[in-house]
């Protein structure tokens, strides 16, 4: 499973990188609102520093100018997704932009009917939000195994792009059931390599290592 960083903090980016944890980066309006930065030039800087996929969000919701941001957004960089709602004219935006070969990231993904037009429309990721499912007493797991299922039947090739990820459980539950991506925030992706029985286990091995004399440089 690739892993995303769900942020558009580029510190924050810059440091899961340099551990070798980023595969791609998403981020959304709310994301970029939060970070205080024009959202050409922040989305520049991290497009600069990752290789993979960097998904940008219009905010257009018409088709015409949804089109005509999506295009702008794609001038960015290469490896911009660009990332538009699954509304119908999200749709329709997303085929044009797929069409031109450019990465579609349709987002806001809450129900299996939705993850099956997104790739008829020829989405290369489909965002279903497992924790704002979560949020309302729904299973956001069970609509990831059901686009999996539904994917797998027909041989569509749209990426399972889990989001809205809150925790490790999550993480881990997500490649269980067969996720391509998973985007999260940096939170989590370090809370991952979180054990009690690590921490506890190298600390009796540095006090027995302390004990010893243990020197190596
Ligand atoms: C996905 O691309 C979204 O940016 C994100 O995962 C939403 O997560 P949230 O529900 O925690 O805001």
């Amino acid at each position: 499973m690739k892993f995303f960083v769900d942020t558009a903090d580029v510190d924050a980016i810059r440091e899961l990188n340099e551990l070798g944890l980023v595969d791609g980066v998403t981020t959304n309006p709310s994301l970029i609102a939060k970070s205080g930065r024009d959202i050409l030039e922040v989305t520049k800087e991290i497009c600069d520093m990752i290789d993979g996929p960097v998904s940008a969000e219009v905010v257009a919701t018409e088709y015409e100018a949804m089109v005509e941001e999506g295009f702008k957004l794609a001038e960015i960089a290469p490896n911009i997704a660009i990332k538009v709602p699954l509304t119908l004219d999200g749709l329709r935006a997303c085929r044009t932009f797929s069409a031109e070969g450019k990465m579609v990231n349709v987002t806001l993904c809450f129900s299996a009917n939705q993850a099956l037009l997104a790739a008829k429309a020829g989405a290369t990721y489909i965002s279903p939000f497992v924790g704002r499912l979560d949020d309302i007493n729904i299973d956001g797991l069970e609509l990831i195994a059901d686009i999996r299922t539904i994917y797998d039947n027909y041989g569509y090739e749209t990426q399972i792009l889990a989001a809205s990820i809150r925790s490790a459980n999550h993480m881990s539950d997500c490649a269980k059931i067969g996720a391509d991506v998973a985007t999260a925030p940096p939170a989590v992706i370090k809370a991952m390599a979180n054990h009690v029985l690590t921490d506890k286990g190298l600390a009796a091995f540095l006090a027995d290592a302390e004990k010893a004399g243990i020197k190596i440089v």
